[in-house]
C-alpha cells in the first residue's frame, strides 16, 4: 500500500479563518429509541456512550444541514467571497448531481468550483487534504469546506444495531490561503485506504452494481448495513496507525498534542485510540454523547463545540484523525489559531443529566 503522506512543503498552506456547526433541532435520545425498538439506555450508553442524536425532520436534506453551516461559518470568517466549495457527506441529496454546486448557489456563490467529496466518515479530513491542494496549487485563495451528513435517511429505523448509533449535522470551515509556520495552517496528513474491506460498511443499492440489475432491491439493500464488531477493530487499529504516522512525519510526540480531535465513532473506540496513542483521555475531544455519530460533520462539529466551550485555545496543538467506510482514515495537524468563538451547535449533554426522556425539538 502507498498511503498518501504529505507535509505543508509549498510556500502556500490552507490556513483555517472560520468554523461553525448546525445540527437539526429534533432530538432523538435513547429513551425514545427504547420505546420502538428491542433496547435500553442503558446499553447503549455502554457500548457507545451516546445519550442522544438530532435528526432531520421529513423533507429536510444534507443540503439544508450545510447550507446552515455554511451560512454560519462565512460570517465567522467574515467573508462572503470563496473560490470552492466541497462538501463532504455519505448521504448527498440525489445519486447525481453533486450537493456542493447547489449548497454554494443558495449560499450566493453561483459560479464558483464546487464537488462532493465520497470518503464516508474520513470526508472532512480528505477534503482537508483537498482543499490545501486547492490552495497550493494556485486554483483557490479560499475554500469553504462542509461535512454534512443525514444518517437517518440511509439507516433502517428497525436496525437496532445501526439506529443507535448514528446523528444527522454539518459542520464546516473555511480555509485561506496562507503561510505554512502560520497558526491554523493544516498539514501534515496521512490519508490512506482499503477496498478489500469495502462490504464491511455499505449500501448495497442505488449505485450502479444494483441498478444493472433486473428488480427490485430488497429492503435491507436500501439501507446502510455495517459489519460492526469487525468495523470496531479496524476503527481502533487504523485510527492509532494514522495517527502515529502523521505524528512521526511531522516530528511530534504524543505529549506535544494538546488535543486529539478523533472522528466520533463511538466513544469505547476514542478511549481505546487515545489509551493506544498514550493519551491521557483528558486529552481527546468527545462529542458522541450529544449527537452520536455523525459521519463527516463529527470532526467540524467536534471543533465547533469545543471552541465554543474554550477547551481549545489559540496556540493549542491539534492532531484531527477519521475512519470510515471504504475503508478510509486519515489524519492531519494543526496549531489552533486566533478565531472568533463559534455558536455552541447543540446544548451539550451533562453526564449527570439524563438528556430528557423522549423526542422533542429544541428552539
Ligand atoms: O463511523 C464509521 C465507523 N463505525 C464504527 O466505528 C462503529 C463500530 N462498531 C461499534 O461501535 C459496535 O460494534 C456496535 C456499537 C455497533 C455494537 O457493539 P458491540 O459491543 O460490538 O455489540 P455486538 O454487535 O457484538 O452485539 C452484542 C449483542 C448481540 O446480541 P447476541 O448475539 O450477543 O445475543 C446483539 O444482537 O448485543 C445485541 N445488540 C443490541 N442489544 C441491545 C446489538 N444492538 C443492540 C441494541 N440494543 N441496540
Amino acid at each position: 500500500m502507498f498511503p498518501i503522506a504529505a507535509g505543508p512543503s509549498a510556500a502556500r498552506a490552507a490556513v483555517l479563518c472560520g468554523l461553525a456547526g448546525w445540527v437539526p433541532s429534533r432530538v432523538v435520545t435513547n429513551e425514545h429509541l427504547a420505546r420502538r425498538l428491542d433496547t435500553d439506555d442503558a446499553w447503549i450508553r455502554t457500548r457507545t456512550g451516546i445519550r442522544r442524536r438530532h435528526v432531520v425532520d421529513p423533507g429536510q436534506a444534507t443540503s439544508d444541514l450545510a447550507v446552515e453551516a455554511g451560512r454560519r461559518v462565512l460570517a465567522s470568517a467574515a467573508t462572503d467571497r470563496v473560490h470552492a466549495v466541497v462538501v463532504a457527506t455519505t448521504t448527498p441529496d440525489h445519486t447525481c448531481p453533486a450537493t456542493a454546486p447547489a449548497v454554494a448557489a443558495r449560499l450566493g456563490l453561483a459560479g464558483v468550483a464546487a464537488f462532493d467529496i465520497s470518503a464516508v466518515c474520513t470526508g472532512f479530513v480528505y477534503g482537508l487534504a483537498s482543499a490545501a491542494g486547492l490552495i497550493a496549487a494556485g486554483v483557490a485563495e479560499r475554500v469553504l469546506l462542509i461535512g454534512a451528513d443525514t444518517y437517518s435517511t440511509i439507516v433502517d429505523p428497525l436496525d437496532r444495531a445501526n439506529a443507535i448509533i448514528f446523528g444527522d449535522g454539518a459542520g464546516a470551515v473555511v480555509l485561506r490561503a496562507g503561510h505554512p509556520d502560520e497558526p491554523g495552517a493544516v498539514g501534515h496528513f496521512d490519508l490512506g485506504s482499503d477496498g478489500t474491506q469495502e462490504d464491511l460498511i455499505m449500501v448495497a443499492a442505488g449505485g450502479s452494481r444494483q441498478r444493472s440489475l433486473p428488480g427490485e432491491p430488497s429492503r435491507q439493500d436500501r439501507h446502510f448495513a455495517m459489519r460492526g464488531k469487525e468495523v470496531y477493530r479496524h476503527a481502533v487499529t487504523r485510527m492509532a496507525e494514522s495517527a502515529r504516522a502523521t505524528l512521526s512525519r511531522a516530528g511530534w510526540k504524543v505529549d506535544d498534542v494538546d488535543h486529539f480531535v478523533p472522528h466520533q465513532a463511538n466513544l469505547r473506540i476514542l478511549h481505546s485510540v487515545a489509551d493506544d496513542l498514550g493519551l491521557t483521555r483528558e486529552r481527546c475531544v468527545t462529542h458522541v454523547e450529544s449527537v452520536g455519530n455523525t459521519g463527516a460533520a463529527s470532526i467540524p462539529l467536534a471543533l465547533a463545540d469545543a471552541a465554543a466551550g474554550r477547551m481549545i485555545r489559540p496556540g493549542d496543538r491539534l492532531l484531527l484523525t477519521a475512519f470510515g467506510g471504504g475503508l478510509t482514515w486519515g489524519s492531519c495537524l494543526l496549531t489552533w489559531p486566533a478565531l472568533p468563538a463559534p455558536a455552541h451547535p447543540y446544548d451539550p449533554c451533562d453526564p449527570h443529566d439524563p438528556c430528557g426522556q423522549g423526542e422533542r425539538t429544541t428552539s
